[in-house]
């Protein structure tokens, strides 16, 4: 995957909430293309292989539990400088720490329950896309 790309999921409680549609607008009108888009569900077991760099964190299976809760939606974004410009755009990974304005000051409900999820890399970004897309399943 080009490193003008990341990687999001919107999260459970996001989903549930009814807070995509929102979600995915903030995205647009920040300027990300969307080039991979479905809504799906993680078991415990897939949840705990994407999250596996953290397997070691006291967080870890609460994490795995929660994300596997209910359905996400799952994303590969465009834009330059897209991994760093994504993760200004949905603010620090605990809600009471993000900036004004960000998708999780907004939208998150905890720090587990955090509303978005956005790679940290663009190694990492394009880890994430290939784990839930074919080549098949985006563009370009
Ligand atoms: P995310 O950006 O998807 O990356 C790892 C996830 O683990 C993070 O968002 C949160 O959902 C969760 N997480 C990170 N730190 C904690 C923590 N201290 N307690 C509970 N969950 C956490």
């Amino acid at each position: 995957m080009a490193a003008n790309r990341t990687f999001t999921m919107i999260k459970p409680d996001a989903f549930e909430a009814g807070n995509s549609g929102a979600i995915l607008k903030m995205i647009e009108e920040a300027g990300f293309k969307i080039v991979a888009m479905k809504a799906t569900q993680l078991t415990p077991e897939l949840a705990g292989k994407f999250y596996e760099v953290h397997k070691e964190r006291p967080f870890y299976a609460d994490l795995c539990a929660y994300m596997s809760s209910g359905p996400i939606i799952a994303a590969i974004l465009e834009k330059d400088n897209a991994v760093e410009d994504f993760r200004k755009l949905i603010g620090a990974t605990n809600p009471a720490d993000a900036a004004e304005g960000t998708i999780r000051k907004i939208f998150a409900k905890s720090i587990e329950a955090n509303a978005v999820h956005g790679s940290d890399s663009d190694e990492n970004a394009a880890i994430e896309g290939s784990f839930y897309f074919s080549q098949a399943e985006r563009v370009g």
